[in-house]
């Protein structure tokens, strides 16, 4: 017998374990890839395409069908089990009980169903297990990365001397964006030697709509920023930040002894998708001396359609960019990314140089943005750009468009639904269902119709509140959704209607 399933004889499969002989485990390793595979097709057909969101629907019942009679998690297993036993409860507890990205009429939050080939970029990433932040630790890792990050810039308009990094989605980017204003911004502004912390952080007043996404603030407040540095103005009617709203509040800041420093702008909001005045912010930024950030999170996948790239106008304009694969790019989770026009920032920003990594090498990802081990996040998004070509994206992009103008058509063109704004900026679409409800009860009526249209399995919408309104919120970025399904979605909350009221 040979020596690896001697020294792995414990486990009922070690050759899983000990793989270095390809006699021995290629085969099982075959298999073991084929069963789950197979595993991940049942999901795919069984479950993900028959609901948007698995059954039991409600927390308090899936927990009591998840964990059981215990009510709580098991203790940790102590002894080995089979492959096959694990997948088939994988098939069993988990996979019924999931928000489906795959389903048609799943319109959440930013989740999109992830290219196949992003989900094979995930796979190899994991089985070559780089850790992309020493060099040498991901060498090749860590050139596919420069060159994603190369592609994103271009995307954005940023021409040489940018740079870049991955990270885990926006609330990482926009809390290094933050960092950058800080460090170096801010240090310009007040003529400092070293990167501002302590009281040379009070006074400062960083500008936002009121749209914003709450890890602006967030990076704010854990960078060492006192409460009031946010800023949060009104948005206009599409819910765009306008510059002279801002203009007005630097104005008055700069009057009362305060230290305007930057602009957060989004481009491509998480409550409606508005894209806030980015040409008009630019000049006022380029005006008042300001650092610009632009939270590009989910709307920056639009630069990919050659048709609708121009509603995310002058993004090259700004200092930093926020950009995130997992949401537009249709990318399995996670990859964000932050942008920045000045590449050099990043290194004068986060540079550190600990004892165990020695000399480092010329590109050591560690040393430009605020993670330490970082996941090999590039390669699914290098294979995926390969795959469908710029072109390719923008047409799943022009689709995703195509689908919520539709939705906005319809809901335009009915007499029980109404929607804000009255057209997309670009694939989300904030509406809800008006005929036969009280004026009083409107926003619980849309609470309670989300809860029935997910109770149907058939379609799975959020809620979001705009200006003290509840309105249920679509948020197109599946590509499997087609106008049929708009339809059949608007149906069947039209059939759940009258129990929600
Ligand atoms: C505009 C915007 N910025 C930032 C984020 C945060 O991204 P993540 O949760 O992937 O870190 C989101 C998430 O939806 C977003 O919509």
């Amino acid at each position: 017998m040979p020596d690896t399933t001697d020294r792995f004889a414990w486990h009922p499969e070690p050759q899983l374990l000990d793989v270095r002989d390809a006699d021995v485990s290629r085969a099982a390793l075959e298999d073991l890839g084929r069963q789950a595979w197979a595993t991940a097709l049942d999901y795919l057909y069984d479950e993900a395409f028959r609901r948007a969101m698995g059954e039991p629907a409600g927390y308090a019942d899936l927990r009591a069908r998840f964990f059981g009679s215990t009510g709580g998690p098991a203790a940790a297993p102590t002894t080995p089990a089979a492959t096959a036993d694990l997948l088939a409860e994988f098939t069993e507890r988990i996979a019924p009980h999931n928000l489906n990205s795959w389903h048609p009429r799943a319109l959440s939050y930013f989740t999109p169903p992830p290219l196949m080939i992003s989900i094979v970029g995930e796979l190899l990433a994991q089985v070559i297990n780089q850790g992309v932040d020493v060099w040498h630790a991901g060498p090749a890792a860590a050139f596919v990365e420069e060159e994603v990050i190369r592609w994103l810039c271009d995307l954005v308009g940023y021409g040489e001397g940018s740079f870049g990094l991955l990270a885990s989605g926006g609330v990482m980017a926009n809390f290094m964006g933050m960092a950058l204003a800080r460090d170096i911004h801010l240090r310009q502004i007040l003529g400092a030697t070293t990167a501002p912390r302590g009281a040379a952080l009070e006074n400062v007043r960083v500008y936002v709509s009121d749209q914003a996404h709450f890890s602006i603030g967030r990076a704010l407040d854990e960078l060492g920023f006192p409460p009031e540095t946010l800023v949060a103005i009104e948005s206009d009617d599409r819910f765009r930040l306008r510059a002279s709203r801002v203009a007005a509040a630097v104005h008055l800041d700069r009057q009362d002894g305060h230290t305007p420093l930057a602009i957060a702008a989004v481009a491509g909001s998480t409550n409606t998708g508005s894209v806030d005045q980015i040409p008009e912010l630019a000049d006022l930024a380029e005006r008042e001396g300001l650092w610009l950030h632009i939270d590009a999170a989910y709307g920056g996948a639009a630069r990919l359609s050659a048709r609708d790239a121009h509603r995310v106008p002058d993004l090259h304009r700004a200092d930093s960019v926020t950009i995130d694969p997992h949401k537009w790019f249709f990318q399995a989770y996670d990859i964000g990314g932050l942008l920045v026009r000045d590449g050099r920032q990043l290194a004068l920003t986060f540079s550190r140089s600990p004892e165990y990594y020695g000399a480092g090498g010329e590109l050591d990802y560690y040393k430009l943005g605020f993670e330490g081990t970082r996941r090999f996040r590039a390669l699914k998004l290098w294979m995926s750009w390969k795959s469908l070509g710029t072109e390719g994206f923008g047409r799943l992009i022009d689709m995703n468009d195509d689908v919520a103008a539709y939705l906005a058509r319809r809901i335009r063109e009915s007499d029980d639904f109404e929607m804000t704004p009255d057209e997309p900026e670009l694939s989300v679409v904030c509406f809800r269902h008006v005929s036969g409800v009280a004026a009083d009860d409107l926003d619980a009526h849309q609470h309670r119709l989300q809860v029935a249209l997910e109770a149907t399995g058939d379609g799975w919408l959020s809620t979001t509140t705009l200006r003290g309104s509840t309105w249920l919120r679509a948020g197109v970025v599946n590509y499997m959704t087609t106008e049929r399904d708009i339809d059949r979605l608007l149906d069947t909350l039209r059939a759940v209607a009258p129990r929600s009221t």
